[in-house]
């Protein structure tokens, strides 16, 4: 059977050491870092997930603003509140939640957060100063998913690894940082041919695109780590039920390794942003 990867305990210790350094950021140089979250609308996930991360920023001791607007506000205004959030020197982080109403194109948004202050890692310059290896705000789910993989492996040095899904979210980014750990890296997505005989190569196999259960085991090469990012509702027995994109039951059976759905790479997003937010502001200090 394989390892379970405790993600919750993994965000938990993170979390607790970004709270020290928010610590001595206030006592020793005066500043509270702080992160600002928008939110366009009502879709029920979302708010969730927004609920959390301001819960968990005031939880380290960080200044915590939620803008929630309704569906219906024009992309003008929702410009026009990232334009003044990027010149709030008291807002470190600024965070759009996604998906924005349809009427609004998210590209453009994130294009007008300042790059500085762009905490998930979205921007275009962002997006390019990590697949050339500068020092960069990185997205936070595969930044997530990478620690805990390299938390299980050690060094992840010659690996072969098998990213399935090629969103800008998590799918790309993911495999650049893989690739700069030494993996040998191949993504694969909806029209790769022969899923089950890619997957099969991989070491290590991070799951990204938002299928439930689609991975089975027998995809798996024995002892191959497994990363499910995949957060799907579905109905089970007349529940409902969160499940990966992996199939855990019969994943278990084969992998080395492999992160539960939920208590697996969930709680490691919002750590890493609230890690993302504290580098923000360390930079924005000099
Ligand atoms: N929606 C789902 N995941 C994310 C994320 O990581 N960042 C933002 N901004 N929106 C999301």
């Amino acid at each position: 059977m394989a390892k379970v990867i405790d993600g919750k305990a993994f965000a938990e210790g993170l979390r607790g050491r970004i709270a020290k350094a928010v610590d001595s950021l206030k006592s020793q140089h005066g500043f509270t870092p702080g992160l600002a979250v928008v939110l366009v609308g009502e879709d029920p996930a979302s708010k969730v997930y927004v609920a959390n991360k301001a819960k968990q920023t005031v939880e380290v001791g960080m200044n915590s603003w939620e803008h929630k607007l309704p569906a219906e506000t024009s992309e003008k205004d929702v410009l026009a509140l990232v334009e003044k959030l990027n010149n709030d020197p008291a807002v470190h982080g600024i965070l759009v939640q996604l998906p924005l109403p349809k009427h609004i194109d998210s590209m453009k948004v994130l294009t007008a957060i300042s790059p500085a202050k762009d905490v998930d890692g979205f921007h275009v310059v962002n997006v390019g100063k990590l697949s050339t290896g500068q020092d960069s705000l990185v997205p936070c789910t595969p930044v997530g998913s990478v620690m805990l993989a390299k938390d299980v492996l050690g060094s992840l040095d010659g690996l072969e690894a098998v990213v399935i899904g090629r969103s800008n979210i998590v799918g790309k980014p993911v495999a650049q940082l893989l690739l700069a750990e030494n993996c040998t890296v191949t993504i694969a997505h909806s029209k790769t041919k022969d899923l089950p005989g890619v997957v099969r190569r991989a070491d290590l196999v991070i799951a990204a695109v938002g299928r439930p259960e689609m991975v089975k085991g027998d995809w798996l090469k024995p002892g191959a780590t497994v990363i499910d990012v995949g957060i799907n509702r579905i109905e089970r027995d007349g529940k409902g039920k969160l499940v990966g994109d992996c199939d855990y039951a019969s994943c278990e059976k084969v992998a080395g390794a492999i992160t539960p759905v939920p208590g697996g790479v969930g709680p490691m997003t919002i750590a890493c942003l609230l890690y993302n937010t504290v580098k923000a502001a360390c930079a924005a200090r000099g």
